[in-house]
């Protein structure tokens, strides 16, 4: 009988409580060294020994119950503290203050993915070649042997004897033609390095190779690829003009110029006032080249233009030093979020 009081009152006093404190007072009051149960069991000593263990039994089994119950509220009441925290707290989400930035692509990344989406949309594979290369690739391969003149017009970073850094991404033509068999359409974009330093010009800087190798491809699929691409960049008006030129590892080679998209022909700033901005070298692949590369000149020919994508970079958005590009200042970057 006083086990289901005792049983009774403490279950009424769980429901009712509302914070921690009071429920540690229950507890002591219960289990506690004056405690109700602790008393009860203190008082097994005075029965009779045959009825011990069935009392012993009950007050221990009521213990247990009372005891998970109040294991229960206190998670109860816990939680029930996390939530008023959370509630009154009180996040204001209409707050006008930036507190994240979001980041955006680098303006020469920019054109870089722009125009290797163009190119892989007209069917060209993304080739990925070394920045460190040896001469015979950067070079001579490219029918440019030593002593050559034109190696004047890369002047060349050197790492060790006949190791150094690309001057040109032509090297990447002359890696995959090794490995690949015509048809071949495809476009190299990476850096190359020249001990070049001024406005226009930095000892590092992004270019992006073309090449396309079949049966009885001419110079009208070298103007059509490259009329296409400028439109695509530049503008749907844009006309390009070839002007002669001298590549050791194409013949003829021609230096592509574009019609300016700014005065559209008139003259102004851009074009230093002359209608036409120049924007890369190309040509049909030299027979040489295809030799060194184990391709038939007799069966197949080729063309291959390269651009700087700086210099695009900076034609496209009007930048007038190509250091801007380098030194990353962000202040300088988020104009071109
Ligand atoms: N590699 C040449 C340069 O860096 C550009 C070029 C590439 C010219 C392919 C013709 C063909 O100036």
């Amino acid at each position: 009988m006083e086990l289901n009081k005792i049983r009774q009152d403490a279950i009424q006093k769980l429901q009712n409580v509302t914070t921690e404190r009071e429920l540690a007072e229950i507890k002591t009051l219960l289990f506690g060294k004056t405690g109700e149960l602790t008393g009860l069991m203190r008082k097994l000593k005075e029965l009779p020994a045959d009825e011990k263990p069935a009392a012993g039994k009950m007050i221990n089994d009521l213990r247990v119950e009372l005891l998970s119950l109040c294991d229960e509220k206190e998670r109860t009441l816990h939680i029930n503290a996390i939530e008023a925290k959370l509630n009154s707290d009180g996040i204001d989400l209409s707050i006008d203050k930036p507190f994240h930035t979001v980041g955006a692509a680098h303006p020469v990344n920019q054109v870089r993915k722009k125009l290797v989406d163009y190119f892989i949309g007209n069917g060209y594979v993304v080739y990925d070649s070394p920045e460190i290369e040896t001469d015979y690739y950067n070079f001579q391969a490219l029918n440019i042997p030593p002593d050559h003149p034109a190696r004047d017009m890369q002047d060349t970073f050197f790492i060790s004897d006949g190791i150094l850094l690309r001057t040109q991404t032509s090297s990447g033509q002359i890696r995959l033609m090794e490995k690949n068999k015509p048809p071949i359409k495809m476009i190299c974009p990476g850096r190359v390095f020249r001990n070049d330093d001024d406005s226009t010009h930095s000892p590092v800087f992004h270019q992006m190779e073309g090449l396309v190798v079949d049966k009885h491809v001419t110079l009208c699929d070298l103007k059509g690829t490259l009329e296409g691409f400028a439109k695509f960049i530049f503008g749907d008006e844009t006309e390009i003009r070839f002007r002669p030129s001298y590549f050791p590892f194409t013949e003829p080679s021609v230096e592509v110029d574009v019609s300016c998209f700014n005065c559209h022909g008139s003259g102004c700033r851009v074009c230093k006032n002359t209608g036409w901005i120049e924007i890369l070298g190309a040509g049909m692949v030299n027979r040489k080249v295809l030799e060194n590369c184990g391709i038939d000149p007799d069966e197949y020919s080729g063309f291959a233009f390269g651009m700087g994508l700086d210099r695009i970079t900076m034609i496209t958005s009007a930048i007038n030093d190509i250091k801007l590009l380098w030194e990353n200042d962000v202040r300088f970057l988020r104009m071109f979020r």
